[in-house]
């Protein structure tokens, strides 16, 4: 038998994900199933899975087997879902097209489309929670987990991008809200991932470096297909950051420099993991396929 590529080992731990977020959240039969069907509803849209993906990658990476790593990267999408539909609420950025679907609250209603997002953070600790690690790096992995969602990640991080709004930033500005809103989770799934491997201070710190570096890039190539693909290619309807009047990476340096940045954060992730790791071969691949998706 030959062995797997990483295109194809991607695709296996998709579908391993997938399989495991279906077991984690079926299909409710009780009062609240209409709140359940939401939750399913943006859950199994068609996400990429990456956050997942790059838990279970991380803790190959350190020689072990990636299923500990499993229910941490479930809860890292089900928190990045959470954090879309929120995103594409009127009050936020008011999209209606995600995932190639209507989004949340289209199909929902608003109100449900917040509870939605809610009870998906929620089932995000719940997850942790019971994860099956030793109590210490339940522990921990709560304290990444929550410190990435906060005002120290998401939170803070989306605060920043819609207060800023219609004004002029500067280039510190913005790699301070792409670093929180974006990276900190990737960053996360990164530190997770060593977590359930067990791996000592020194991969976690790589960890932590690669996913910060990775996650910039992903911000950025983000903002070029706002500006440069199309609604079809992405799922998602381009053009709103202009639309929204916000600074993006793109509004300061063009498209050009934008993906030549995204390149140089991804050198730099590469750096991070090449020597720090038993076998680091899919984590550079991984950083070199985000930097260069067109979805
Ligand atoms: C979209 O994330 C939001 C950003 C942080 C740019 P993804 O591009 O990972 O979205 P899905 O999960 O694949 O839909
Ligand atoms: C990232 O920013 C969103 C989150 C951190 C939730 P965007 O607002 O650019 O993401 P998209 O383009 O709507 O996916
Ligand atoms: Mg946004
Ligand atoms: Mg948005
Ligand atoms: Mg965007």
């Amino acid at each position: 038998m030959t062995p797997m590529n990483n295109a194809e080992r991607f695709s296996l731990l998709r579908e391993t994900v997938n399989e495991r977020l279906a077991a984690l959240l079926p299909e409710g039969h009780g009062p609240q199933a209409e709140l359940i069907k939401a939750m399913r509803y943006s859950l199994f849209a068609g996400g990429k899975r990456v956050r997942p993906i790059l838990a279970l990658g991380f803790c190959s990476a350190c020689g072990q087997d990636a299923s500990p790593a499993l229910d941490l990267g479930c809860a890292l999408e089900l928190l990045h879902t959470y954090s879309l539909i929120h995103d594409d609420l009127p009050c936020m950025d008011n999209d209606d097209l995600r995932r190639g679907k209507p989004t949340s609250h289209v199909v929902f209603g608003e109100w449900l489309a917040l509870l939605a997002g809610d009870a998906l953070q929620a089932k995000a600790f719940e997850t942790v929670g019971r994860c099956g690690l030793s109590d210490g790096q339940t522990a921990e992995a709560l304290r990444v987990l929550a410190r990435a969602a906060g005002e120290q990640g998401i939170c803070g991080g989306q605060y920043l991008d819609l207060s800023g709004e219609g004004k002029p930033r500067d280039v510190a500005a913005l790699y301070t809200t792409h670093s929180m809103k974006t990276a900190a989770l990737i960053e996360a799934a990164c530190e997770l991932g060593c977590i359930a491997a067990g791996a000592g201070m020194w991969e976690r710190e790589a960890a932590r470096r690669y996913g910060q570096a990775v996650g910039l890039a992903f911000q950025i190539v983000d903002d070029v297909l706002d500006c440069e693909s199309s609604t079809e290619a992405l799922g998602k309807t381009v053009g709103k950051d202009a639309a929204s009047q916000k600074t993006t990476f793109v509004t300061l340096y063009g498209a050009e420099r934008c993906r030549e940045m995204a390149a140089e954060n991804t050198r730099l992730a590469i750096d991070a993991v090449e020597n720090a790791f038993e076998a680091p071969e899919f984590l550079i691949w991984l950083a070199e396929q985000l930097c260069g998706r067109v979805n």
